[in-house]
């Protein structure tokens, strides 16, 4: 199985060296068409069996599964260029959730596979969306690849935008969240980075715990007591996070409407 990947940025990057860390396939196996060729060069230090090209259509013919790594803006384009050379025994694979599978007008099956960047540890969750036409082998065989990245979901189309709030966007806003903490108590006795030090160990320990099976609510039953410190500080919490959690999520889904959606920004 060759894997082809058009677009070689902070998406692809991490996808692909999660997978080639995974072992899931092995470097050779792999062909990145990408603009900036220079902006490859980490790549082709790390692993050198890797194909890299510029050249969209040769990796496109080549290709049995091929990822779209391109911002959302730059999808149509690469398809115009890409479409008459795409073999009917390939899939291709877009990873833009606001770009429509019927707006690429491929004759060839289509899927969805929205990464997080957490793929690059392996962790995180792929969100993936089959077009009608893709079937049970190629399904199979996309899922699989994946699910060495960390955990597969398949959704229907409309459910990506949400989804994509939790799992692509959602490294963000929890780092942010952590960066926060750590700042609050920057200069109550500790640097930044020691109290960063601290919260991210906690926020990795109370998801083990919430990976062993407790739920939130049992966690915060089990640490704040009645009237203590830590039922004072989620007082604020519970009164100020709803509605600040809500509008973060009306606003993504605005954006995701209004501009295709990308997960990054421009530039
Ligand atoms: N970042 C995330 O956490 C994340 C998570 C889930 C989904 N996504 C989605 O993934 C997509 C890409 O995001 P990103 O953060 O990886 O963007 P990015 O860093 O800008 O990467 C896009 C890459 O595509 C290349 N490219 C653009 N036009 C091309 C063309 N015609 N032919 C070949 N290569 C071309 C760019 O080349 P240059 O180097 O020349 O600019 C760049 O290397 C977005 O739609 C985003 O929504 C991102």
């Amino acid at each position: 199985m060759k894997l082809g990947i058009i677009g070689y940025g902070n998406m692809a990057r991490a996808m692909l060296n999660g997978l080639l860390e995974s072992g899931a396939l092995p470097p050779s196996d792999v062909i990145v068409s990408s603009r900036t060729m220079s902006r490859m060069a980490p790549l082709i230090e790390r692993w050198p069996e890797v194909e890299t090209t510029s050249d969209n259509v040769l990796a496109a013919r080549r290709s049995d599964v091929l990822l779209i790594c391109v911002r959302s803006e730059q999808v149509a384009a690469v398809m115009n260029e890409i479409r008459p050379s795409l073999s009917s025994a390939g899939h291709l694979v877009l990873i833009n959730s606001g770009v429509r599978i019927a707006d690429v007008r491929a004759d060839v099956p289509v899927s969805k596979a929205i990464p997080s960047i957490t793929a690059e540890v392996g962790r995180g969750v792929t969100l993936i969306h089959h077009g009608d036409s893709v079937d049970t082998a190629r399904r199979e065989r996309l899922e699989g690849l994946l699910s060495s990245v960390g955990r597969t979901m398949v959704v229907d189309e409309d459910r990506l935008d949400a989804g994509t709030c939790m799992t692509s966007c959602g490294p963000a806003f929890i780092a942010t969240f952590i960066d926060h903490f750590a700042r609050s108590a920057e200069g109550r006795g500790y640097t930044y980075d020691e109290a960063l030090g601290m919260v991210t160990e906690t926020a990795l320990a109370t998801a083990s715990l919430m990976e062993a099976g407790q739920r939130p609510r049992s966690i915060c039953g089990a640490v704040a007591t009645e009237g203590g410190i830590t039922e004072k500080g989620l007082d604020v919490m519970r009164r100020e996070l709803p509605s600040m959690l809500d509008e973060v999520m009306d606003v993504v889904l605005r954006e995701h409407c209004r501009t295709g959606g990308d997960v990054g920004g421009k530039g």
